[in-house]
């Protein structure tokens, strides 16, 4: 209309002035078209226009509380618009010397092995992505994130945040990488089935029968459905606990707070052993319904370290409270697991746990809390042990960790990586832009910084050594002569 000079609109007939307001309609019209067509094919990080995984199906998320117009205009801002401020990210330098990472880092290597000859070629990882719910594209130092299906809760969310929080604490440090990922329990890629082609997926537990890789668990940063801070945050407060009573006036029995009824046979058999005078165990259920309703009063984990012993059961695959469990400095009994998370490598029977058979829960846990009682201070050393593993396992770690695993992929992709046509680019405001008030808050509580030293020095490829580990723990494990069978 600028174009036109006063006189000449005044001067227009009420004929085409009809047809500039029909074509003014049409073309709003179009736009309002195109933005909604857009907002009902945009996939997104809480799960807008996604099916949840077929491997493993829960309810599909519903978005009925947003009306059409608002949903579209949020993933159009928080898709499209977030992320185009650049945010200036320059090289750190370091101040500090670089530490040595923890032993079990060396099972990087381990797990990257099968493509360590062959290598992971683009034909390798579109198989992988039939297995996969998103895709992680990093180049120079940004992110795109491809989705291919919902996850439960908020795990995209707050795995997708660590990833981002990594590239913040090592700026310019990050390879170009192309990474599969399910967000799912249970690993997936069976060696039987595919060694002739092992596919390369990322996630958050794997066991000695698959290929699936290891990676750290969204619940690092926050399980907000549960009401979990930050994990530092979470130690800081179970060690506390866990000094309020001294070891000898601790509950001289194990103790187990959880839902066991999320179809694993190890808790289902174990809920026989509640008796804290036949079995010397106490097995409580975790009512998360009633939880939610009293604000988690009874939840807070701080306040569960009042027994000598405490019992790690999987669930239906491996169990995020692992790590909650061997804060707590009480003696973790654990329940010879199936499933592996990438830290859970680093443990050692009668170091920092007891062993628990799975085939004979009960006479098992009543033999560990016997000997336990009879022998307080080794047993109160293996305590302290479990919870000295965890507290090195700070945050720092972790991201080393992330660094060193994908820095070791990327080694080993045979073709650059380029973005997916279809991929968007997530950063912290698109995150923070999506997330509800309490995700945001937890979100912001782990942002990190970035490092004053480089990142822990990664142990050399030994497969023997490794080979070594898991034979001496298998045979401390089968050990029939010594007092806990
Ligand atoms: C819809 O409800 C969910 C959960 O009740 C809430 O987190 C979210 O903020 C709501 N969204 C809108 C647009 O009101
Ligand atoms: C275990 O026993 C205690 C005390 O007898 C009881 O309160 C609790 O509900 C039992 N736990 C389960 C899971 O049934
Ligand atoms: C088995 O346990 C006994 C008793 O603790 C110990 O003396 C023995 O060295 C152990 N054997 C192995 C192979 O670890």
């Amino acid at each position: 209309m600028a174009l036109f000079s006063r006189k000449t609109v005044l001067s227009l007939s009420p004929l085409p002035s009809f047809f500039i307001v029909l074509l003014i309609f049409s073309l709003t019209l179009l736009v309002l078209y195109k933005v909604d067509n857009l907002a009902s094919q945009t996939k997104t990080i809480i799960g807008h226009n996604l099916e949840p995984t077929p491997w493993h199906l829960f309810p599909a998320k519903t978005f009925n509380n947003e009306t059409k117009i608002g949903r579209a205009s949020k993933i159009v801002r928080c898709s499209y618009l977030s992320c185009l401020t650049k945010s200036n990210i320059g090289q750190t330098t370091f101040t500090r010397e670089s530490e040595k990472c923890p032993d079990f880092y060396r099972w990087i290597h381990h797990d990257l092995e099968p493509w360590s000859h062959t290598r992971i070629s683009y034909a390798n990882l579109m198989e992988a992505k039939k297995f996969a719910s998103f895709r992680v594209v990093i180049i120079s130092g940004k992110l795109y994130v491809d989705y291919y299906y919902n996850c439960v809760l908020s795990r995209t969310l707050f795995t997708i945040w660590g990833i981002l929080q990594l590239l913040k604490r090592y700026p310019g440090s990050i390879p170009d990488v192309d990474m599969m990922f399910d967000c799912m329990d249970r690993p997936i890629v069976y060696k039987r089935d595919h060694s002739a082609m092992p596919l390369p997926i990322f996630r958050y537990c794997t066991t000695p029968d698959h290929f699936d890789i290891p990676f750290p668990d969204w619940s690092f940063w926050g399980w907000v459905e549960v009401n979990l801070g930050p994990w530092e945050e979470e130690f800081e407060s179970i060690k506390k606990g866990s000094q309020t009573i001294p070891w000898e006036k601790k509950l001289p029995y194990a103790y187990w707070k959880g839902n066991p009824y999320v179809n694993s046979p190890v808790r289902e058999k174990m809920l026989l052993c509640n008796d804290t005078k036949k079995w010397g165990a106490q097995i409580l259920r975790q009512n998360w319904a009633h939880e939610i309703s009293v604000g988690f009063k009874h939840s807070k984990l701080s306040s569960q370290c009042n027994h000598r012993y405490k019992i790690y059961a999987e669930g239906y695959a491996w169990s995020v409270s692992l790590k909650y469990i061997l804060s707590c400095g009480s003696v973790p009994l654990i329940i010879n697991p199936l499933y592996e998370d990438f830290f859970s490598r680093g443990l050692f029977p009668k170091q920092n746990y007891l062993p628990i058979s799975p085939d004979n829960i009960c006479p098992s846990i009543k033999n560990a809390v016997e000997w336990g009682n009879s022998h307080p201070s080794e047993a109160e050393a293996i305590g302290k042990a479990g919870q000295g593993f965890m507290e090195e396992l700070n945050m720092e770690r972790v991201y080393d960790y992330m660094y060193h695993l994908i820095t070791e992929y990327s080694k080993l992709l045979d073709f650059k990586p380029v973005r997916p046509e279809s991929a968007l680019e997530e950063c912290v405001e698109s995150l923070l832009c999506y997330a509800d008030e309490t995700q945001r808050g937890v979100l912001e509580r782990s942002a990190t910084f970035p490092s004053s030293a480089p990142p822990c020095k990664l142990p050399p490829p030994n497969a023997e050594i490794i080979k070594k580990q898991i034979e001496e723990k298998r045979k401390v494990i089968l050990n029939k002569t010594q007092l806990i069978t």
